[in-house]
């Protein structure tokens, strides 16, 4: 792809204009500046950019990746560069960057804005991005009559769903955003092969599922995603299982917040990139996260270790 390769070949470029007319560029939501620091020695390095919208999600995997890659050690704690600021957080394990976004496109494109004008400053060459996150699942229900209830087997809750497609809320493959008060279209556009090389780290040992496939992005995670227990509601729930059943016929695998914008701004920037979620529920099932804590801290280490294979893979470390 064109882009990618104008970013393979030389230290990352970028598709604006006006960056190459400024003598200093104010990261702010990271409190880091072009000037304020050393850019291309602190990130000239780096191969990995991994995203997720939690804070201390992001922190935990940047200290994982850093053991995983032998360079972070059992007890060491890894300074967060973006002390300067409380909007996110960002750790550096060797060549892995690990940084939040909160949640949503419009929280997340603030971060990735900021995170591809690092490394473009600080001269990285062949940067692979990787959003980690959660999501809801869509599994294939039948009727069991041992249970007497719907059975959902397709994708379990704590399945790992690595994109292979991605749509808006309107179910368009182009992530719709507004500039100058227009509305404008960008392509959601997925790496097939990055997709296919993460999800082929599996494992037979994995005590989970990892599946290939569409998902689902949408702007909001209450009537945005036919749930109808958010504190104003429209739709019966009639509609909600109508709708989760359609996208289960439209071969939608998960839903989530970020991955329309993330994969858009990614092609428009000319950087690889892949999704990787893990599903804390059945939507054929519940509108409901119900698992406890610690099952749920479980599930969420499970696209981090999926991740984790890949980097080494690409490393060249034994995994
Ligand atoms: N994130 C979402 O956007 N939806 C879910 O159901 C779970 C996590």
């Amino acid at each position: 792809m064109e882009n990618e390769n104008r970013n393979a070949q030389k230290g990352m470029q970028l598709p604006n204009p006006h960056l190459a007319q400024m003598t200093d560029d104010n990261l702010y939501h990271f409190g880091i500046s072009r000037t304020s620091h050393d850019l291309p020695a602190l990130f000239g390095d780096v191969k990995f950019v991994c995203i997720g919208g939690s804070a201390r999600r992001m922190e935990n995997f940047a200290h994982y990746i850093g053991n995983e890659l032998g360079v972070v050690s059992e007890n060491e704690r890894l300074p967060n560069l973006a002390g300067n600021s409380d909007r996110f957080v960002l750790y550096k394990a060797g060549p892995v960057l690990s940084a939040n976004h909160g949640i949503g496109v419009p929280s997340m494109s603030v971060a990735l804005h900021e995170l591809l004008k690092m490394l473009y400053y600080a001269g990285s060459r062949d940067v692979t991005f990787i959003r980690i996150g959660t999501c809801g699942g869509i599994g294939k229900s039948f009727s069991h009559a041992m249970y007497g209830t719907c059975v959902s087997t397709g994708v379990p809750p704590g399945s790992v769903i690595v994109s292979n497609a991605a749509v808006n809320g309107k179910m368009e493959h182009a992530f719709e955003t507004v500039v100058l008060a227009k509305g404008i279209h960008r392509p959601i556009i997925v790496d097939q092969e990055l997709a296919s090389e993460i999800s082929s780290c599996s494992r037979t040992e994995d005590p989970f599922k990892i599946i290939l496939g569409k998902t689902y992005c949408t702007d909001d995670f209450y009537e945005g995603q036919a749930r109808t227990h958010g504190a104003v509601c429209d739709i019966s729930e009639e509609d909600e299982l109508q709708f989760v059943k359609h996208l289960n016929s439209q071969g939608v695998k998960n839903i989530e917040m970020e991955s329309a914008g993330f994969f858009a701004l990614c092609h428009k920037a000319g950087v690889k990139c892949s999704v990787v979620c893990v599903t804390f529920i059945d939507r054929l099932s519940t509108e409901d996260v119900t698992a406890d804590a610690d099952v749920l801290s479980e599930w969420t280490q499970r696209p981090q270790v999926l991740v984790a294979r890949f980097i080494k893979k690409r490393l060249v470390i034994s995994v």
